[in-house]
């Protein structure tokens, strides 16, 4: 969709492999109104509309429209999870969940996140060359959320492939049914948690799919659809996201080599940059808000009944918020990205995400201290959709 200088179309695999050049034209803009069938669509770019918005779910509601009769409703889709609702079901649905995402239990987890980590780097380390993806990033968070959730971890490729099929319905142009393949893999994840429900009903863990099932039984203060499809967002929010945090902040150190070697001189300096590797190739490209009524943003009326578009990683490069946005610093200081959101729908894996990304990095940076991209030449390939930016694959030579 071309409009004066601004080009946005996530179903254009060009600006999917590169969007970024297209968002200098964007956050230069107030809230803009495109037509992308069948809906009118306003894109918020400009990090102070993108956080305003974020800040005010009653305005703009998570909550998106059915979809027309006839048309296949996606088991997962609203109201059913946190990410979809609004008070007062957000609310309830946020708090069941919350004390699994403590940061005293998220700690709890570091050892295991650790050895996972120092057995796959291990392995990559053993052959000299590895794909980043393949080997390490694709594995380790899928299977830190599979013991979460206390299901097989040696079912993580199963897991990876529902999740890629799943995502890959992002990539479906607008109006366009979800694929049978689509269909078959949400038909088969829903099929193992149904199963994984049962046998927690029989005898209970100290899991999350555990925790939600006695919430389903505990006068039901969580609908059976609505435990489905929570698992089903836990695992794919839980991995995908890490996964291309890892993906993408180690190109990014791997582009900007000055940053890698200060990172290597000041290891201290690593959470800034992780922080920086999600502003400036953040693993969540946008997200929707859907206002039922009209609404008023950055002096532009938005009509109700459309989709605005949050381009959170657009804000991310906002001139008025971050100087030099266009440059990967791992020093910048103030960095109030918006990668993981913003207000009440702020992402509850965040802290996981981080120490994820903390030990992943932590654990690369000591082991190689020649970890380098084995063909800097060769293009760099995206896969799942542009809404979940992620790489297909990275070769490195690890000594
Ligand atoms: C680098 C990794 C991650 C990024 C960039 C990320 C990004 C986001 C963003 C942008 C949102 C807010 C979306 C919106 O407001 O519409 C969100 C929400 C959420 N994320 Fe994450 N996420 C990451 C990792 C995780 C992990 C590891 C988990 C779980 C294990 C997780 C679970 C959730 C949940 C449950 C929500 C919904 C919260 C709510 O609606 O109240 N995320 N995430």
């Amino acid at each position: 969709m071309a409009q004066a200088q601004i080009y946005f179309n996530p179903w254009d695999p060009e600006f999917r492999a590169n969007p970024y050049p297209h968002y200098g034209a964007l956050v230069a803009s107030p809230p803009l109104m495109v037509q992308m069938a069948p809906m009118p669509v306003a894109l918020v770019a400009r990090y102070r509309d993108a956080a305003a918005a974020l800040h005010d779910p009653a305005r703009f509601s998570s909550v998106p429209p059915p979809p027309p009769p006839g048309v296949y409703q996606n088991p997962f889709s609203s109201p059913r999870n946190v990410l979809n609702a609004d008070p007062p079901d957000h609310t309830r649905l946020r708090r069941l969940i919350s004390r699994d995402f403590t940061p005293r239990r998220i700690r709890e987890m570091e050892p295991r996140i650790r050895r996972l980590a120092a057995e796959l780097l291990g392995d990559a380390a053993r052959r000299g060359e590895f794909d980043l993806m393949a080997d390490f990033a694709n594995v380790l968070p899928v299977k830190v959320i599979a013991d979460m959730l206390g299901v097989p971890r040696e079912k993580y490729a199963t897991f990876k492939d529902w999740s890629d099929r799943i995502i890959a319905s992002g990539n479906n142009p607008p109006g366009a049914p979800t694929t049978p393949d689509q269909v078959a893999a949400i038909d088969a994840l829903v099929d193992f948690f149904r199963e994984e429900i049962e046998h927690r009903r029989r005898e209970p863990g100290a899991d999350l799919v555990s925790a939600l099932v006695a919430a389903h039984d505990d006068a039901e203060a969580l609908s059976m659809p609505e435990v489905l499809s929570f698992l089903a967002l836990l695992l794919i929010a839980g991995n995908e996201t890490t996964t291309n945090l890892i993906g993408n902040g180690t190109l990014a150190l791997m582009r900007n080599p000055d940053q890698l070697e200060l990172l290597r001189k000041q290891p201290e300096l690593l959470e800034g940059a992780i922080e920086e590797m999600l502003r400036y190739d953040g693993p969540v490209q946008s997200t929707a808000r859907f206002p039922s009524q009209a609404v008023e943003l950055g002096g532009v009326e938005i009509p109700g009944g459309g989709i605005v578009v949050v381009v959170l990683a657009a804000a991310n490069r906002d001139p008025a918020q971050f100087p030099d946005p266009d440059r990967f610093d791992i020093t910048r200081a103030p960095n109030d990205h918006l990668a993981f959101g913003e207000g009440i729908h702020f992402c509850m894996g965040a802290p996981l995400a981080r120490m994820e990304a903390r030990i992943a990095f932590g654990e690369m940076l000591v082991r190689f201290p020649n970890l380098r991209m084995k063909e800097p030449a060769r293009p760099i390939e995206y896969k799942g959709s542009y809404f979940l930016r992620g790489l297909q694959a990275l070769a490195l030579v690890a000594n």
